[in-house]
């Protein structure tokens, strides 16, 4: 790269700093020092998206004001503060540049939903919710795939002998089945090539730190695109909406419009009626790669972090079977009984809170100049609220760092939960699949726990302390002990 031109740009985004720090102005909340282009990140420790949520920043107060890349970014380090923002529709606008509205979505235009906000995210988010309800969470979806789903995985599990690795890919398949199965009406074999591209995939988008960095330095696709990964990035990006658009297609050349099969076909139903401009294929492909990218890795991450806190508390996996035997014995779990299976419950929202899956909320902004707290954040701050912050507060926790589900009891056993327990985020942004995806783990867990007991091997106790955090926590690989009930 020509050098005259990147001492052009460092000037450029010099001024535009410059010019940032001075609207900030004293009413801006307090932070770490910033530098041009590159922002707060060297001031910040850990790694990851827990740069921005950890130690360096929680010492500034309820409020934590900060740069990514020339972008002013508030943290919200008080739960109370924090609910009364995500309330309202001026802090829940999301980041737009390049990234979003190019290299991420199709034709300039930012779709689908995460990313989107406005009339356009509020359209999209309501009709898809409505599709979740009716192919996700209805008796048929539940019974036909959900629990195949979980079986699946206890099949793989036993064909690997009795020492098995658990890594990304294990639950990875069956839980990217149940979204698949909802939106394409099929679900897909391990070695299916479709399957194994999605997969690698959707697994490089999440590990890929320029990912990350291509939020909020938009610029960064200026620098080595090759080597730092952002063309292969772009490339990923553009064979899954390719095969989404394919599969789409085959929907449309067979689509009986009385008779909707799964979401594509509904989509299909609603863009054919012409009743809203806003329904068309290139949303559509955006809304299901959306739910995809955000349902699957996180949900898979969480039950691998299941299987690892039931290996290294025995006396708890031991408690979660008792409950399964004294309610549903052998037989297949079914939604209804989750009331009954109040511990079980409890394990999961434990393993929630403390693997804290995702650190933060997805990156929101502000629609205009808003006051808050006395402080002011200009039009377009980022935010983020501090969700791993709110779930281990001792002020909030009795010993938050202790692995402790009976925490999610009260006195006549039942679950409960307090409103800081917040691993899928809180507000009008709150995570679109909650439900879906807490069917999905209350059921692969009873599964698991019914049919499988895990043990460590000796020498090998799996560390939850070791994890890779890019945009989410994830487990490092570990080895266990599996045995048939
Ligand atoms: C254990 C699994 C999951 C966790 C921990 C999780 C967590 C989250 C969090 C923290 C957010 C950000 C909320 C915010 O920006 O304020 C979010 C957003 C979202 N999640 Fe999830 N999620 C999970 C599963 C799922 C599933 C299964 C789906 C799909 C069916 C899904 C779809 C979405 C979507 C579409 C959004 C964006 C919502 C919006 O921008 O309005 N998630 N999730």
């Amino acid at each position: 790269m020509d050098a005259t031109f990147i001492l052009i740009v460092l000037f450029i985004f010099t001024l535009i700093h410059l010019y940032n720090k001075r609207s900030r102005n004293t009413r801006f909340p307090r932070g770490p020092p910033s530098i041009p282009l590159i922002g707060s990140y060297p001031f910040l420790s850990g790694v990851g998206i827990e740069k921005f949520i950890g130690d360096s920043i929680k010492k500034y107060g309820a409020l934590t004001g900060l740069y990514m890349g020339t972008t002013p970014a508030v943290i919200i380090n008080d739960w109370k503060i924090a609910k009364r923002m995500f309330a309202k529709d001026e802090f829940c606008g999301r980041v737009k540049n390049y990234t979003t509205e190019w290299a991420r979505s199709m034709g300039g235009e930012n779709l689908g939903i995460v990313t989107t906000d406005g009339d356009r995210w509020n359209t999209q988010r309501t009709f898809a919710m409505k599709q979740l309800k009716i192919f996700g969470l209805s008796k048929k979806h539940l019974d036909v795939t959900i629990l195949p789903q979980a079986k699946e995985s206890i099949q793989y599990l036993e064909s690997k002998g009795d020492r098995v690795e658990i890594n990304s890919t294990v639950f990875a398949v069956p839980v990217l089945n149940v979204l698949w199965s909802m939106m394409t009406g099929i679900s897909l074999e391990r070695d299916n090539v479709e399957m194994v591209e999605l997969l690698n995939g959707l697994n490089f988008l999440f590990s890929s730190k320029v990912f990350l960095m291509s939020m909020m330095l938009p610029w960064i696709r200026f620098v080595f695109p090759n080597l730092t990964g952002y063309n292969r990035r772009v490339n990923t990006l553009k064979s899954i909406q390719a095969m989404l658009k394919r599969i789409i297609k085959e929907h449309q050349d067979t689509l009986d419009e009385n008779d909707p099969r799964d979401m594509i076909d509904a989509f299909l139903v609603e863009i054919n009626s012409q009743k809203d401009p806003e329904f068309s294929v290139d949303q559509l492909v955006m809304t299901c790669l959306d739910l995809m990218a955000a349902g699957s890795e996180t949900t898979s991450t969480t039950l691998q972090w299941i299987v690892e806190y039931l290996v290294l508390y025995p006396e708890v996996q031991e408690a979660c079977y008792k409950e399964i035997q004294e309610n549903i014995k052998e037989s297949d779990v079914r939604l209804e009984d989750t009331d009954s299976l109040n511990y079980c419950q409890a394990v999961i929202a434990e393993v929630q809170r403390l693997s804290a899956v995702a650190v933060a909320s997805v990156q929101h902004t502000t629609t205009q100049q808003v006051e808050v707290e006395g402080y002011v954040l200009p039009k377009d701050c980022v935010l983020l609220s501090n969700l791993k912050l709110f779930m281990t507060n001792p002020g909030l926790w009795v010993e938050p760092l202790q692995f402790n589900p009976s925490r999610f009891l009260n006195e006549a056993g039942e679950f409960t939960k307090p409103e800081y327990f917040v691993p899928f985020g809180h507000g009008k942004r709150v995570c679109m699949g909650e439900n879906l995806a807490k069917s999905e783990l209350i059921v692969f867990t009873v599964t698991l726990i019914q049919q499988l007991k895990f043990e460590s091997i000796p020498g090998f106790e799996p560390d939850v302390n070791n994890y890779t955090a890019g945009f989410t926590r994830i487990p490092s690989v570990f080895n266990v002990k599996i045995s048939r009930r």
